[in-house]
């Protein structure tokens, strides 16, 4: 009753200046504090200054501009949404580890388009959780060790083998031979080199175009081939499954032992056969392009910085010796675990090449952050490359140091700030086989061969990488 009795009591200005009060702050909920930005062209916004290709050991002119004037947290109108870009370390952790609950995955049409409405890469809640299992499962510590270690040693020799001294070639060509085949070989048994092989592997390279382009489907445009390609893939793979169940029916399911994603999903979940399609024809594209650049990047940096290939050399030929030692011929899990300055070399690598540069994400509750407000429905984009590029987190960030990341090194990068694989409920399902990828390939790599730069060339962000040139190198065996 009291404050009743206040209120009534109130003099008109007293009532004046609370009506203000609660005017301004309904005002601030409308217009949030946003971050600064600037909205660019009507509907086309900023896109395409953001999208120019730049350097990809760089962020673009277009990030540095807006960082410098804005700050790392700013807003802008890309992809047709307003939206708000993040170069802030703890801003990036936060977004990925609230997925679900305040942000949500979210990619332009044109991916859902060609990777399929039931790829991983866009699928949320439910349905994302249970494909994410049949992947992990997948690619369990257990089928690491057992299968998928000697699946790629056998596969690095393979492509290895068919290299020629003093005659230049395509390294980027050949380390995406060598992921390509992994992948087919583990998620359909495809055998490398057979014709079914290179057909798929040919169509992935249109694909792949599509899955940056605008989402134009009109005849001759690269979303238009990427969607034709998409189909021929899939005729493959349905063709594949067609098989496959057949003899399942045949010889019975206990008895099929092809050890692959394929029998997986067909033997052990209530996935329709459009889902499957989707997830292995994602997984494929997930899977090969992303780790055979962080190679190609690898032989790049590595190519400049020979105390590098020395400490390598070094580590790896330890191994090779203990191996011999006792009488074995394939790497096993222990010599892989050996491969310590090797790690460091595929972590600096990620930082400095930054393979997956960005990922898409939007609000979908109101979110307040560092006293900024983002509203709810917006877009939000953590760029893992401006954190991995910033001088204040890392020293001298554009120079190739795998040396930062040993245990003890001065200035021994915070572990947190490191996003390559992403992070959350959506961590790169991936990350341990690209590590292991990576290490074998390296450990032949610097013991069988010396290689150089044919003629100079450069990883660009198109954003997705690519060497213009295509790496060529030119290799000499080490005797
Ligand atoms: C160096 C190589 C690789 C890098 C840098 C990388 C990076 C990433 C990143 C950043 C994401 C998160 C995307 C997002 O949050 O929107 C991701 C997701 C994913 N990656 Fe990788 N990846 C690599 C290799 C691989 C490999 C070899 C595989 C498969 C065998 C793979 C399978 C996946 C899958 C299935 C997802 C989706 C996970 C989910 O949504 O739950 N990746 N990857
Ligand atoms: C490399 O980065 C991963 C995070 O992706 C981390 O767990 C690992 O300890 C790092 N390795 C080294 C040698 O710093
Ligand atoms: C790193 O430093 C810690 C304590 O400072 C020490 O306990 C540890 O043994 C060191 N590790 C290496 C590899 O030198």
């Amino acid at each position: 009753m009291s404050i009743l009795k206040e209120l009534l009591l109130l003099s008109p200005s007293a009532l004046l200046a609370l009506f203000i009060f609660f005017y301004l702050a309904r005002c601030k909920r409308k217009h949030p504090n946003l971050p600064p930005g600037s909205r660019g062209f009507p509907l086309l916004g900023e896109t395409f200054a953001y999208l120019k290709p730049h350097s990809a050991t760089t962020i673009g002119k277009f990030m540095e501009l807006h960082i410098n004037r804005y700050g790392k947290i700013y807003r802008s109108n890309l992809f047709g949404e307003p939206t708000i870009v993040s170069a802030d370390a703890g801003l990036n952790r936060f977004i990925l580890l609230n997925e679900g609950r305040l942000f949500e995955c979210s990619y332009p049409k044109s991916i859902g388009g060609i990777l399929g409405k039931w790829s991983m890469l866009v699928l949320v809640g439910e349905m994302h959780q249970s494909m994410r299992m049949i992947s992990l499962n997948f690619l369990s510590s257990a089928r690491l060790r057992a299968v998928l270690l000697p699946e790629v040693e056998r596969q690095t020799l393979m492509v290895m083998a068919s290299w020629k001294e003093g005659v230049a070639f395509s390294a980027q060509e050949e380390v995406k031979k060598f992921t390509f085949n992994l992948m087919a070989k583990n998620i359909m048994s495809l055998e490398p080199g057979e014709p079914e092989t290179e057909k798929l592997r040919r169509e992935y390279i249109t694909f792949m175009k599509g899955v940056v382009s605008a989402p134009l489907n009109l005849p001759g445009t690269s979303y238009w081939k990427a969607l034709k390609s998409r189909s021929s893939i899939l005729g493959v793979i349905e063709r594949k499954m067609e098989e496959r169940s057949q003899r399942m029916i045949e010889i019975g399911e206990e008895r099929e032992r092809e050890d692959d994603l394929m029998g997986w999903a067909l033997k052990q979940s209530a996935l329709s056969k459009e889902q499957i399609m989707d997830l292995l024809l994602s997984l494929l594209f997930a899977g090969h392009e992303t780790s055979s650049m962080a190679l190609a990047l690898t032989i790049f940096f590595l190519e400049s910085c020979p105390k590098a290939v020395q400490e390598l050399q070094e580590e790896h030929d330890n191994i090779l010796k203990m191996m011999r030692e006792r009488g074995e011929h394939g790497l096993s899990w222990d010599d892989y675990k050996l491969m310590d300055f090797t790690q460091c070399v595929i972590n600096e690598t990620l930082r400095l090449g930054n393979v997956v540069r960005f990922v898409h994400r939007k609000a979908i509750r109101h979110v307040r952050y560092k006293g900024y407000d983002i509203p709810c429905g917006w877009k939000v984009l953590p760029v893992f490359a401006a954190v991995h590029l910033d001088e204040e987190l890392y020293t001298e960030p554009h120079q190739f140091n795998p040396w930062r990341w040993k245990e003890n090194s001065s200035g021994m990068p915070a572990m947190s700030n490191f996003m390559a694989y992403g992070g959350g409920p959506r961590l790169c399902a991936g990350t341990e086989l690209a590590k292991l990828e990576m290490a074998v390939f390296l450990h032949h790599l610097v013991l069988k061969f010396r290689w150089e730069l044919e003629e100079p060339d450069c990883a660009f962000a198109f954003p997705f990488l690519d060497f213009p040139k295509g790496l060529p190198i030119k290799i000499q065996a080490i005797t």
